[in-house]
């Protein structure tokens, strides 16, 4: 079933039901207890007002060198979880994960329509069909729910804004944890491809643009507080995370002048992608192709 939303949630007084829409976030106040063993991420703010607790996973592909993240807010009673860019190829590894870990997998969202892989989201959904796809409105692909700018995507007491952040792709967007008293610091941008680790995503095609994504970076991602952690969907160097600061300061390609920038882009001289023809018709479709 496809569904439109502006913004959904995960209720904590009503654990079967994952969205609501238009509703403040109602704020929880669950001690800190038994989560500590699987943690691996603070919250910012007192301990009275702070109910959350991030589990975090960045997991890792290597034929296509893709990360896959999973989050899940461990100090809910019901460890509700999602993965970002999970992978057909991996879906079983992340998936047992998952079980061991006690987690309750709600989401299985992509940045953009991938070009060098095949997503895992339809592969997730077929396994474990209470999971919803999610991609942006402007990716035109199908899923089961779509995220425009200002979304917010919550899993227990955390959510994940969303970016429009297009250049690589059209439909690329960045979601950042959120903002506020009881959210994660420092923040996290799940990038994507619009902002690699001392690189981009190419912008010749899939709707690409050097212009859109030189200005959606500078616009969506650079004016994130500095210490905000930098998640992107590759990396080929064995980088695992990035600053918002150290690559305003250190990427080749972001850091130089809008024009410098074009410039750079227009001469890459990349080859075709190897995976394009297969991985994007399947990626508008949730990563499975219609019969
Ligand atoms: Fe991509």
């Amino acid at each position: 079933m496809m569904l439109s939303f502006r913004c959904f949630l995960f209720s904590t007084s009503s654990p079967s039901s994952y969205f609501s829409i238009f509703l403040p976030k109602p704020h929880s106040f669950l001690p800190f207890t038994f989560s500590q063993k699987l943690g691996s991420y603070t919250t910012s703010s007192s301990a009275q007002s702070m109910p959350s607790k991030l589990l975090f996973r960045q997991l890792f592909e290597k034929e296509s060198s893709t990360y896959t993240y999973l989050l899940a807010d461990a100090l809910h009673p019901e460890k509700p979880a999602l993965l970002i860019d999970p992978v057909d190829k991996t879906v079983d590894r992340d998936l047992a994960l998952v079980k061991e870990l006690g987690l309750k997998l709600v989401y299985a969202i992509n940045t953009h329509v991938h070009a060098d892989h095949v997503t895992g989201t339809g592969l997730i959904k077929t396994k474990v069909p209470d999971v919803k796809s999610i991609i942006s409105k402007a990716s035109n692909a199908k899923a089961d729910l779509f995220v425009e700018p200002g979304d917010k995507i919550y899993f227990g007491d955390i959510f994940l804004e969303v970016r429009a952040t297009p250049g690589h792709t059209l439909g690329c967007v960045t979601y950042v944890t959120g903002d506020g008293p009881n959210q994660l610091q420092p923040r996290m941008a799940f990038t994507g491809d619009a902002l690699l680790i001392r690189g981009c995503g190419r912008t010749d095609f899939q709707g690409g643009s050097s212009d859109k994504l030189y200005d959606s970076v500078h616009s969506q991602i650079f004016t994130l507080p500095k210490d905000t952690l930098v998640y992107p969907a590759h990396d080929y160097k064995g980088f695992t995370v990035s600053t918002v600061g150290e690559e305003m300061l250190y990427n080749p390609r972001l850091s130089k002048d809008k024009e410098t920038f074009k410039n750079i882009m227009q001469n890459l001289n990349l080859s075709y992608p190897k995976m394009m023809d297969v991985a994007v018709p399947s990626n508008m479709v949730c990563g499975l192709q219609e019969t």
